[in-house]
């Protein structure tokens, strides 16, 4: 046995899915592990299970297959939970309900006794409400795991109200033990993970319901422009809408509804209507043999080049991309001094605004003027957002997509939209992570990692709200809350302080 092993006889309670892979951590970090079970079978599939998954290791040079044998042999299993008895680590990983939890670890407890440290795997139930029933709830916290376990390399340490001094620290110091990454948080709806993932989808939806663009193009936009390994729809039919709409409404109920977190109708008739996703193969998309047949985004309407072109106010770095591009193709830029003339395609770049906004501030031919998102660097990303206004002629569209095609990158055209679409999914991102920062659930390197880690998102938010601009997202959702009207923008009050004073999100601490 490893002798730096903080838990030498742990327990896992439930040995399903979950279970077993929390068991072969747990014997991989050296203790000595017991698998509880009420179904016999449950636990011979478990063994069985953990056995494979320890010969993956061998087969990628982490063990060598004497170590396997030496830790299997400390695997044992029961249906009695007296069995339990010396324990002095028991994580449950049984079914998500309140009153079965707590059956199970009252009887839990009275065999192990007080010095025992409890965990709960629970995603989405309060773990000071699952401590609240049992005889000894300063022992109880949180260990949220995520599924694959052995892949997924973040775990959620949750400290409930009434858990005892050191205890969060102690799991969090075990759980480094089989290299996987500990974020520390406290006891709130969604913990960290499930609640910053909560703006990628919701705002997603919002943009179809407000017939933005159709899902396939959100999609490509989120993926080719902001660098997401796939797209909200995608993501929603993978793990099946019967999962993800209930924490969507879950997190939104347990807030008190809060319209940061506001779920969308339509995913609720989605869920209704059976459309959950690949698993039924019918979701957001249609699947034939597990490939989506639907999911290319529409091709742009090509027309002629423009022959001048002439640019709004916007910011800088957009401006000269665009001004290269244009010299790229032929085309004119007018001198922006002056007012566009007749011929002009004219081009906007708004933060948090709608093309319609740009029209009236700057008194530009809604016919003529089209929009394109700057809001992450152009030269980096690999699809253009262009976007109309209701005025449009569908030739000075057509001519702007033409023109910015030139540039080998691919095009997207979505109707008018506050923010367009990456603005609003990273701002929400981002705000999200500040009112987690903000409500002291965990630091902003532990929101970073949990996110990164357990969600897969090109970068933590913060770190990304720190490469975007603080300053930039806190206009952009300010722009955005004056647009819609809609409190879901409003920036926290600890993302506008950092912001205004010029630090980052990341290592500004207090
Ligand atoms: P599962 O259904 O695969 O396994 C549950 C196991 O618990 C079964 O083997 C069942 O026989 C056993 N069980 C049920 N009631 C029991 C009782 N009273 N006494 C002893 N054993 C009992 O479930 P899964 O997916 O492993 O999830 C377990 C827990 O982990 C749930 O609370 C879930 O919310 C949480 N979780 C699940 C994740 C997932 O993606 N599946 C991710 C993170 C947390």
């Amino acid at each position: 046995m490893n002798k730096f092993s903080e838990f030498k006889h742990a327990a896992v309670v439930g040995a399903g899915a979950m279970g077993r892979g929390i068991a072969q951590m747990m014997l991989e970090a050296g203790s000595k592990v017991t698998l509880y079970d009420t179904q016999t079978a449950q636990l011979e599939a478990a063994k069985a299970g953990i056995a494979a998954g320890l010969a993956k290791r061998v087969e990628k040079g982490v063990f060598d297959a004497p170590t396997v044998l030496a830790l299997l042999a400390q695997l044992s299993t029961c249906s009695d939970v007296a069995q339990l008895a010396g324990c002095d680590l028991v994580v449950e990983a049984i079914v998500e309900r309140l009153d079965v939890k707590q059956t199970v670890l009252t009887a839990v407890q009275n065999v192990v006794g007080e010095s025992c440290v409890v965990a709960s795997n629970t995603s989405s139930l309060s773990v000071t409400a699952i401590a609240a029933g049992l005889p000894f709830p300063t022992q109880v916290l949180g260990w949220h795991f995520f599924n694959p376990v052995a892949l997924m390399k973040v775990v959620e340490v949750v400290g409930a109200a009434r858990t005892a001094e050191g205890l969060v620290e102690k799991l969090a110091a075990y759980t480094r033990r089989f290299g996987h990454t500990p974020v520390i948080c406290q006891d709130t709806p969604g913990f960290i993970v499930n609640h910053a993932g909560r703006a990628y989808g919701t705002e997603a939806l919002a943009m179809v319901r407000e017939g933005v663009a159709d899902f396939a193009t959100i999609d490509a936009i989120l993926r080719d422009a902001a660098g997401f390994r796939m797209g909200p729809f995608e993501l929603m039919d993978l793990t099946a809408l019967d999962v993800s709409h209930p924490v969507m409404e879950s997190v939104y109920t347990q807030y008190y509804q809060d319209p940061r977190y506001r779920p969308s109708n339509l995913a609720a008739q989605r869920l209704a209507a059976g459309l959950l996703g690949r698993k039924t193969n019918a979701g957001f998309y249609q699947y034939v043999e597990g490939k989506a047949q639907n999911a290319t985004p529409a091709a742009p309407v090509l027309g002629e080049l423009p022959n001048r072109v002439w640019f709004a106010p916007m910011e800088a770095s957009t401006r000269d991309w665009l001004m290269r591009c244009a010299l790229s193709a032929g085309v004119v830029v007018e001198h922006s001094g002056s007012a566009p003339s007749d011929e002009a395609l004219v081009i906007c770049s708004p933060l948090g605004q709608d093309v319609t906004s740009q029209v009236l501030l700057h008194q530009l031919p809604a016919a003529r003027t089209v929009g394109v998102d700057g809001f992450l660097p152009l030269d980096g990303v690999k699809r253009l957002t262009l976007m109309s206004n209701p005025a449009t002629q569908p030739a000075a569209l057509a001519s702007a997509c033409a023109w910015l095609a030139t540039s080998g990158k691919a095009v997207s055209c979505v109707r008018d939209s506050a923010g367009f679409v990456t603005q609003r999914v990273l701002a929400m991102v981002v705000a999200i992570a500040c009112e987690i920062a903000q409500q002291g659930i965990a630091s902003p390197p532990d929101i970073d990692n949990g996110v990164r880690l357990g969600l897969g998102y090109p970068q933590g938010p913060l770190a990304w709200g720190d490469a975007l601009g603080a300053v930039r997202c806190a206009q952009t959702l300010a722009a955005l809350q004056h647009s819609t009207g809609d409190a879901r923008y409003r920036p926290a009050a600890w993302m506008h302080r950092r912001a205004v004073l010029g630090l980052s999100l990341l290592d500004a601490g207090h």
